[in-house]
């Protein structure tokens, strides 16, 4: 099985990407560290132990990181004002009121790679400022981890912006300090793949008859999340569907054949007014700078699928 940490903002994405990895068998979820992103540090905890809690893996540990972004966003060019609307206080699952383990996140996060013997995987679905702020105190954690696979970025239009991707505009300082620690393997689910894939309302459906605490939690939390695509003005998603973006991270860890991915430079823009945030992906070596990415552009929508029916058709294991 493959060790696995998330790092997560939950977020309604961030609950099925948990879920796929607490269930799936060829992943071992060592732990889940959170950070603020999608909604306070507080809110987006107590989501992530009721999501464990509601598909009976509260033996998971969550440790609690970091509150604020290294840099703060100082421009929001062409913002989508309506992105409120993923960015609940509380998702529709669970019991509120857990509490999370009392190691800090980024401490944890050092302590767990230093320790093992094992070479780790590290999934950041949320802004990059714990896994900036863990590379930078501790350098040498970048030896126990063979493969960090991030959401985040975009080679074309943003999400949050005209041109910046949520969790990278969120943090693009920190960012670019992910970018530019020497990781072995990098791979990063952007937009251009994460918007292959689409989970509609019949989806939902499907999963609701498993009669599983993972097919119950995946329909309920996505199923808020359509509502929440079908009130925004954005590009991606119909009224009866909306992109899982983190839960490809997942998928990818499980099965690398389900996005194809292309060698790249990519760097943040922490200049422009109107590019903030933005990931400059440098495919042809325009500037002259060794790759640093594996950049996925596109994903496969069925393989997507099968494996996230497989994680909900099994019960969780510890
Ligand atoms: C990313 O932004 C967040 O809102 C989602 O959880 C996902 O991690 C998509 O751009
Ligand atoms: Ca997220």
């Amino acid at each position: 099985r493959r060790p696995v940490i998330l790092d997560v903002d939950t977020g309604n994405d961030d609950a099925v990407a948990i879920t796929m990895a607490a269930t799936h068998p060829a992943i071992e979820l060592l732990g889940c560290t959170t950070v603020a992103g999608n909604l306070s540090l507080e809110e987006a905890t107590d989501n992530t132990l009721r999501v464990l809690n509601a598909i009976g893996r509260s033996d998971i540990e969550v440790h609690a990181g970091l509150s604020r972004p290294f840099a703060p966003t100082p421009y929001a060019y062409g913002a989508n004002e309506v992105d409120g609307v993923f960015h609940q206080n509380t998702l529709p699952v669970g019991v509120s009121g857990l509490q999370p383990r009392s190691w800090h996140g980024v401490e944890w996060l050092i302590e767990t790679l230093r320790q093992t013997t094992r070479q780790v995987t590290l999934i950041p679905v949320a802004p990059l400022t714990n896994i900036a702020a863990a590379i930078t105190v501790a350098p040498d954690i970048l030896d126990s981890i063979d493969e960090v696979v991030l959401m985040g970025g975009s080679s074309t239009f943003g999400n949050r912006t005209l041109s910046a991707e949520f969790n990278i505009y969120t943090d693009a300082v920190a960012a670019n300090v992910v970018l530019n620690a020497g990781i072995k393997r990098l791979t990063m689910a952007a937009l251009d793949a994460t918007h292959d894939v689409l989970v509609s309302r019949e989806d939902l459906h499907r999963y609701r008859t498993l009669g599983t605490l993972a097919g119950d939690l995946v329909s309920a939390v996505t199923e808020y999340y359509i509502d929440g695509y079908e009130a925004s003005a954005g590009p991606i998603g119909t009224a009866s569907s909306a992109p899982p973006h983190d839960a490809l991270c997942v998928a990818y860890a499980i099965d690398p054949k389900v996005i194809d991915t292309t060698d790249a430079f990519v760097e943040v823009d922490t200049v422009s007014p109107y590019n903030y945030g933005r990931t400059a992906v440098d495919f042809h070596g325009n500037r002259g700078e060794p790759a640093n990415v594996r950049f996925a552009k596109h994903a496969d929508s069925a393989l997507f699928h099968r494996i996230l029916d497989e994680c909900l058709r099994g019960e969780c294991r510890a």
